[in-house]
């Protein structure tokens, strides 16, 4: 690929994947369609001349900053081809955080024989597979994403022998089992930091990201924390500094060593050995870092959130770690992989994703969940929109090689229904219309827990009703950065991860049927009218919904294989064939919540599915959501 200079133009860049990805999300960002640099004179400007454009904003160290990042990158993605069948593209899986999902010994935390409890409703749910948020030792600053020892199960949890009953309890029932794993940073309780801290002599002395301060009290750079505050923590032990991208216990792992990574790879070939399926792996594009450490750019890390993102999101041996990563381990036993890769765009991800790299299965990208310009903590509705518009780049861009997930919720976001429509006056058309999207589209769908009955936000009153270290230190922050208290609670409020973590509603009774005794964290107080067993009879639940649209697409193979066509055009809908064959579907959706007029008739399909009652002939009702049959 030839070099990027100031004098290649913005159209240029737009062909290569690195500044595909990084065009296309700041003028995401700013609410612009990326066609502007395809077919506008736009796309004709040098890159060096936006520094004039922005009157300066974007600066000459922006520039070399951004020249660095292009450069990086020599690969481009293959195109073409048919796709290759596999088990995980036609499966649904679902996420469960034990901790929140069901409590078998009443001490108020969810557990693997909890779990074990609730497998029949996964099965009958039609769930192929259960990506299971972390389970093993530790000391619980971040819910268990900070391991302290990666061979022993959480106490809370239960014991190894239960997570062996729980894997073989879930291939009997045919489903398979994901675990996740955390391999960009331990605990900094793991005995390979404590070792690394206090044994000059110790065997994993470079196993953590440690460097000398630039002078008494300051850190080696000017990186943040994702989780607020710098990203360094200062140890007199060994008058060194220890990175840590998250929590101030969460301690990133020297990838560049390669005792490290054969340590990680021992690790997940012991669970492979043990049996289980396949792996979603934890913030793992941010595993390789800039060598040298540079300071981050601060235009940079205030469009991004914090400093240095720039120098690991999608560093210089990513490609290299994640296709040794699984020569060595789950390529072996072709186990299923699932990357969280966050500030990848589509370009970008077809590069760890593309079946002929050998690198990852599938990736979680995140574009698609906050609004263009906002962020998880804006005070704002969800539009559905821009992200119809972002998936369906996914599904048209992204190539035969590589496959989508789909998914709006997980343990670290807000509920999607709440997001879109505060008032919940819409609750259960826009929870089905989310069900349609996920179960038409080409990806494998990811629901999450409690998703599929329609659980919403929880009004906490309070910020000791927060249990989250992200949102506590994102609270801390505001109020030192002199944000009254009130207001700075009502901000965390609004992206809180704790919204996603009030307990899974089983039932009417106490606690919602997860525990009989005192829940770790708030039960939402909806749940006597949001729960499962009040939609297991009910044949119009989001349950049953989801139930429903599962069958749909295990039974039409257009829905998983079927190629993506748009329908038409239109602002506030989202309309689109899925054809495989002589097989085509018709999927619709009103996106906003007022009723618009159908471009096209629906006059000669047979309709499978909808959100409402009755379809009418040329209007959409808020949110409405038809799945048909076209002759
Ligand atoms: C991932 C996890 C999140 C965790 C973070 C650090 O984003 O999903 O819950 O806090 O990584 O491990």
């Amino acid at each position: 690929m030839k070099k990027i200079s100031r004098e290649t133009t913005l159209k240029e860049i737009f062909k290569t994947p690195v500044g595909h990805d990084i065009l296309a999300k700041v003028l995401y960002s700013v609410g612009i369609s990326s066609s502007l640099i395809e077919k506008t004179m736009f796309g004709n400007l040098k890159l060096g001349s936006l520094t004039k454009i922005t009157l300066g904003k974007l600066n000459d160290s922006f520039i070399d900053e951004l020249l660095t990042l292009l450069n990086s990158e020599k690969d481009v993605p293959t195109s073409g081809g048919e796709i290759t069948r596999k088990w995980w593209k036609e499966a649904v899986i679902y996420q469960i955080y034990p901790r929140s999902f069901k409590d078998s010994d009443g001490d108020g935390i969810g557990d693997i024989n909890g779990i074990i409890e609730k497998l029949d409703y996964l099965k009958d749910l039609g769930v192929d597979a259960i990506w299971c948020s972390p389970i093993y030792d530790s000391p619980n600053d971040d819910n268990g994403y900070d391991i302290r020892d990666y061979h022993k199960i959480m106490r809370e949890f239960g014991s190894m022998e239960d997570f062996d009953r729980l894997l073989d309890e879930i291939h009997k029932r045919g489903m398979r089992l994901i675990m996740d794993l955390v391999f960009n940073h331990t605990s900094d309780e793991h005995e390979w930091f404590q070792d690394s801290v206090n044994n000059p002599n110790s065997e994993y002395r470079d196993y953590f990201i440690w460097r000398k301060g630039k002078g008494e009290g300051i850190p080696p750079n000017n990186w943040e924390s994702i989780f607020s505050g710098s990203a360094w923590n200062y140890y007199p032990q060994r008058d060194e500094w220890a990175l840590h991208l998250f929590s101030k216990k969460q301690m990133d792992l020297n990838w560049e060593n390669l005792k490290v990574r054969n340590s990680l790879y021992d690790i997940t070939n012991w669970w492979l050995e043990k049996g289980v399926d396949g792996f979603r792996l934890d913030v793992i594009s941010f595993i390789s870092k800039q060598d040298g450490l540079p300071d981050g750019h601060e235009l940079i890390g205030t469009l991004m959130g914090f400093k240095g993102v720039e120098h690991y999101f999608y560093g210089p041996r990513l490609h290299e770690f994640l296709h040794e990563f699984r020569e060595n381990s789950f390529g072996k036993y072709d186990a299923f992989t699932v990357g969280e890769c966050q500030g990848t765009g589509i370009e970008m991800s077809r590069l760890m994703t593309e079946d002929v790299r050998g690198e990852l299965d599938v990736v979680f990208s995140f574009d698609h969940i906050v609004n263009p310009g906002k962020t998880p903590y804006s005070d704002c509705s969800f539009d559905l929109r821009p992200m119809a518009k972002n998936l369906e780049e996914w599904q048209t861009q992204y190539g035969n090689h590589c496959w989508p997930t789909l998914f709006v919720e997980n343990h670290d976001v807000p509920r999607m229904i709440s997001k879109v429509d505060k008032t919940n006056r819409y609750k259960n058309e826009i929870a089905k219309l989310i069900a349609t999207m996920l179960l038409t589209l080409k990806g494998t769908p990811f629901i999450y827990q409690g998703q599929e009955i329609g659980m919403t936000n929880c009004d906490f009153e309070n910020v000791s009703e927060l249990h989250d270290v992200q949102s506590l230190r994102f609270y801390k922050k505001l109020v030192k950065d002199s944000t009254k208290e009130d207001k700075a609670f009502r901000t965390v409020l609004n992206g809180t991860r704790d919204h996603a973590r009030t307990p899974m509603q089983w039932d009417s009774s106490l606690n919602a049927g997860f525990t009989t005794g005192e829940p770790w964290i708030k039960v939402n107080p909806n749940y006597t009218s949001i729960n499962a067993q009040l939609q297991e009879t009910s044949k119009t639940s989001i349950l049953n919904f989801y139930r429903e649209l599962i069958k749909l697409r295990k039974s039409n193979p257009a829905l998983i294989y079927g190629e993506f066509i748009r329908a038409h055009d239109s602002k506030n809908s989202f309309s689109y064939f899925r054809k495989l064959g002589d097989d085509t579907l018709f999927i619709e959706m009103n996106l906003t919540n007022r009723t618009v007029t159908r471009k096209s008739s629906t006059d000669k399909f047979k309709l499978l599915s909808s959100n409402y009652a009755t379809t009418l002939k040329t209007k959409l009702r808020p949110y409405e959501a038809n799945i048909y049959r076209c002759p």
